[in-house]
């Protein structure tokens, strides 16, 4: 991305900016003004299109991308009561996720950034996620880099010390699985439907939540990494120790509520390690941000907040709708690159894998002569 004369950048600004996410499971779109300003926003989840398949299909996923784009496009813009004239820029996901959704979404807003003659910024999923709580009026008086992200989804699960536009220090992350994923392949156990996280969460507060001893992966170690597969595999055995068929009603609850203790104790005693590796680093800061779905369950917003608070950290949790797969966090990131100056890339091709501390998530500023 490149640094543009200061005249374009301003014209820039000032318009809305399209969002389109496809990465995953939730065809999303969304149009926010320069200024942040939520102006139409719209989600589709195809959880109906994959429930009976136990998890994603990227393929199904794909498909169901192409099909829902372009009337939620249209329904965003109606809803915004603006056409094309009033929109600066296109953003949409361009990694890392699934390949196939991935292609779609981005070369639908290089479709529409070509016709309508606009900038197409290609956005990092997980920099949406990064900056959501920097959208105005989101965080109590705003919220200033740098800050520690913890992002609990069902695909990434990993500390973040947000240190700037493009600047990003993953400080930890998981071995194996993530949180989320640990969630829905728990509850796949336990007989509940895909994807299993809300659903655990419910049955888990009918159960005793130290009915069955079962272990916290890397609590107390150095570092602040993760680690769930170990925690899905003691869970495998303690169900497999009960008479085959449905378990009673009362033992899944038990082994719900002993599951999410367990996830509850590692992220709280991974995000007391984070949070100290964090202050070291940066001895100003205070805001602690999460994102993800998993950031939904109430069990580990409560323990996270205890534990913020006791580091004299603010927790920072954005409404759940934009903690999940959304459209609105990827305008945003379009916008505060457009702020920084990004000019836009049509060339740059879609990316399964793409860390936040790739080399090229940096903005690297071109003088203009
Ligand atoms: O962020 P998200 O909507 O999609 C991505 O994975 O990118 O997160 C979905 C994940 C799923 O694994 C789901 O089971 C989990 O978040 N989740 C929860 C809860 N709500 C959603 N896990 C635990 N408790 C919840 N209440
Ligand atoms: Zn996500």
């Amino acid at each position: 991305m490149q640094i543009g004369h200061p005249e374009i950048k301003d014209r820039l600004v000032a318009g809305a900016v399209l969002g389109i996410e496809s990465s995953c499971d939730e065809t999303a779109v969304a149009l926010l003004a320069g200024d942040g300003r939520i102006l139409a926003e719209t989600v589709h989840s195809q959880t109906g299109a994959h429930a009976a398949f136990g998890g994603v299909v990227p393929e199904v996923a794909a498909r169901a991308h192409l099909t829902h784009l372009a009337p939620l496009t249209e329904a965003v813009l109606a809803e915004a009561g603006v056409d094309e004239t009033a929109i600066a820029a296109i953003a949409a996901t361009s990694g890392p996720g699934l390949i196939g959704g991935l292609i779609v979404g981005a070369n639908f807003g290089k479709g529409l950034a070509l016709a309508w003659g606009k900038p197409f910024l290609p956005i990092n999923h997980l920099e949406a996620h990064a900056l959501t709580a920097r959208l105005p009026g989101l965080a109590e008086g705003g919220l200033a880099f740098p800050y520690l992200l913890l992002l609990v989804s069902g695909g990434h699960c990993q500390f973040v010390a947000v240190e700037g536009l493009g600047r990003y220090r993953v400080l930890g992350r998981t071995l194996d699985d993530a949180a989320g994923e640990a969630f829905d392949k728990a509850a796949k156990l336990l007989g509940l439907a895909w994807p299993g996280g809300p659903a655990l969460e419910r049955l888990a507060a009918e159960g005793d939540p130290r009915a069955m001893a079962l272990p916290r992966p890397l609590l107390g170690r150095a570092g602040c990494d993760f680690s769930f597969s170990g925690l899905k595999t003691a869970l495998a055995q303690a169900v497999a120790g009960f008479p085959p068929g449905p378990l009673p009603r009362t033992a899944a609850a038990d082994l719900a509520a002993s599951f999410q203790a367990a996830v509850t104790d590692v992220l709280a005693d991974r995000t007391d390690h984070a949070l100290a590796l964090f202050r070291a680093r940066h001895p100003g800061a205070a805001s602690l941000v999460i994102g993800g779905g998993v950031a939904a369950n109430q069990a580990i917003r409560a323990a996270l907040t205890t534990i913020a608070a006791r580091q004299g950290f603010r927790l920072i949790a954005p409404p759940l709708r934009l903690c999940t797969d959304n459209a609105v966090m990827v305008a945003w990131a379009g916008i505060e690159r457009l702020r920084a100056g990004a000019l836009g890339d049509l060339a740059h091709a879609p990316r399964p894998r793409w860390p936040l501390d790739a080399p090229d998530m940096a903005l690297t500023p071109t003088p203009v002569a």
